[in-house]
């Protein structure tokens, strides 16, 4: 027989009736235990994440399959390599109770336990962004989340931000698509969607981005499907993801990469480095790399999965970033979040904690439960404290950079524009089915509560990624 015991250890008198002068009262203030359960319980959330709220988890493997140690470095990609991660999914705007299915990207968070520290790539199931400047993020969220008064979501809010920002429509066509609402998470793809620098051992830089394929199959979910689900089970997909690895069904990606010479960026017909843009998989062929299997699930959700702090920050030798003003931005943004969210010591706390040796001069802060690991706590120092790897010959992810201090779009590339990609995937990808649904899809949400003028400005917009497709969207919703 177990006994309950308070957090101390302490058995405690009962777990069904408080101390009481008598059986109806008064409580006395000497009951410790209840106060401690009142007050524990009152403490029992840290803030949801402000974007990505609802989500789920899962711990895996990273096992590679193919030679790519020409391109990088970087420990967990060197051949034969098999590398323990955590892999969170999530929906973007709605909160922690929010439906699985409502349409919204997903995100595609992988930390890798690295034999030199964390390697976090923190991606969505898209290759592109609604945006590419990191200062316009904020917006581009409160757009998407809910108004001052009425505090509900509201369509126009989402096409007037969309509307004035035509650079959106690449990935709005990727949203109003199939792919706006996975059939699960195990059934769609992860992008780095940014473009990052892998340097190998000789020092040589290259481009790369990153396509993790679902060995699931790509399944979607229709918009009135998907609308029943949310009624009925909000939390399929985090069930779905559970309930298969519970059953030893283990979800699997392969990863793929492709690769640009690093002097291709100067001159290569899209800027490279424009969230908002694909690099055509004829220009740059994708490269098998590895396998990632989800394979165990947390045992407690609030301390690996509610706890887990992602950073694209977390970049390891043979890995860095690209000049892609969004994910500089987001290099700051979440180990500042972190702090703010669970804590300064986040980076302590299980499903962050790396698995390599630790030697940091940090120190102190609430929570910090460690010992120090570093004899003295500054550097430089002369008992033995350990000393930066620069001061060992790193070579630097770096590029030359020389220039004024400006507020500039980036410099246009031969073929750069806001509505190009966008028409090729509905032109050239998508077939008639697909194109059908996505009229559908975009006319449903344009008739839920959008008015002029942002109406008009919206089926411009669509007659800017496709003639014929903003003509049918218009027919639809009765502006023919
Ligand atoms: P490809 O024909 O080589 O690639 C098209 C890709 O589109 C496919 O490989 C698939 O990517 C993806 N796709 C298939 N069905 C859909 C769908 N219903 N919704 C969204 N994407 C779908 O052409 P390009 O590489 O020249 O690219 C053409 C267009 O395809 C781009 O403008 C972009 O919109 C889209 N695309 C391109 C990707 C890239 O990295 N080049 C990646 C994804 C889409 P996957 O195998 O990754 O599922
Ligand atoms: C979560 C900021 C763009 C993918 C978050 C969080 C913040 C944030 C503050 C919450 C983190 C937390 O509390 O744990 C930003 C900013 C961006 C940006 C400032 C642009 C400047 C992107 C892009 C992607 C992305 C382009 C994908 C390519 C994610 C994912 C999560 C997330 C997957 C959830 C991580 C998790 O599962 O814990 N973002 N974001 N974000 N973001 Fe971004």
């Amino acid at each position: 027989m177990t006994y309950t015991t308070n957090n101390a250890g302490i058995p405690v008198e009962s777990d069904e009736h408080s101390l009481t002068v008598g059986s109806t009262g008064p409580i006395l203030l000497q009951d410790h235990y209840l106060i401690e359960k009142m007050a524990q319980f009152n403490r029992e959330r840290v803030p949801e994440r402000v974007v990505h709220a609802k989500g789920s988890g899962a711990y895996g493997t990273f096992e590679v399959t193919n030679d790519v140690s020409e391109f990088t470095k970087a420990d967990l990609f060197q051949p034969g390599r098999r590398t323990e991660m955590l892999a969170r999914f999530s929906t973007v705007a709605g909160e922690q109770g929010s439906p699985d299915t409502w349409r919204d990207p997903r995100g595609f968070a992988l930390k890798f336990y690295t034999e030199h520290g964390n390697y976090d790539m923190v991606g969505n199931n898209t290759p592109v962004f609604f945006v590419r400047d990191p200062i316009k993020f904020q917006d581009f969220i409160r757009s998407q989340k809910r108004t001052f008064g009425s505090a509900l979501r509201d369509h126009d809010m989402q096409w007037d931000f969309w509307t004035l920002s035509p650079e959106s429509a690449h990935m709005v066509t990727w949203l109003m698509g199939d792919r706006g609402i996975p059939r699960t998470y195990r059934h769609m793809n992860g992008y780095s969607s940014h473009t990052y620098m892998w340097i190998n051992g000789g020092g040589a830089k290259f481009w790369v981005k990153y396509h993790f394929k679902t060995d699931q199959g790509i399944e979607f979910l229709a918009q009135d499907e998907a609308d029943t689900l949310a009624g009925t089970d909000g939390d399929a997909h985090r069930r779905d993801l559970y309930e298969s690895i519970a059953r030893g069904e283990h979800p699997s990606w392969t990863l793929k990469v492709q690769i640009m010479p690093f002097e291709d960026a100067a001159d290569y017909r899209f800027n490279p480095f424009d969230l908002t843009k694909v690099w055509p998989h004829g220009d740059y062929p994708l490269i098998d790399v590895g396998r990632m299997t989800l394979d165990k699930n947390p045992e407690d959700y609030f301390v690996h999965i509610e706890q887990a702090a992602f950073e694209p920050s977390n970049m390891v030798p043979g890995i860095g970033p690209s000049p892609d003003k969004m994910l500089l931005g987001r290099l700051f943004s979440y180990p500042d979040t972190h702090r703010y969210r669970i804590g300064p010591n986040y980076a302590q706390l299980p499903p962050n904690h790396a698995r390599s040796p630790i030697s940091s001069y940090a120190k102190d802060g609430p929570m910090r439960h460690e010992p120090a690991n570093v004899a003295r706590p500054y550097a430089p120092n002369s008992y033995g404290g350990p000393a930066a790897a620069a001061q060992q010959s790193v070579d630097p992810a770096g590029w030359q950079v020389v220039g004024e201090m400006v507020r500039e779009a980036y410099a246009l590339h031969a073929e750069d524009d806001d509505f190009g990609q966008a028409g090729t995937q509905v032109r050239q990808v998508l077939d008639d089915a697909q194109r059908e649904r996505l009229v559908g899809n975009i006319s449903g949400h344009l008739l839920d509560g959008v008015s002029e003028p942002v109406l008009d400005r919206a089926l411009q917009y669509w007659r800017n990624v496709d003639k014929d497709l903003g003509d049918r969207v218009a027919a639809k919703v009765g502006d023919g």
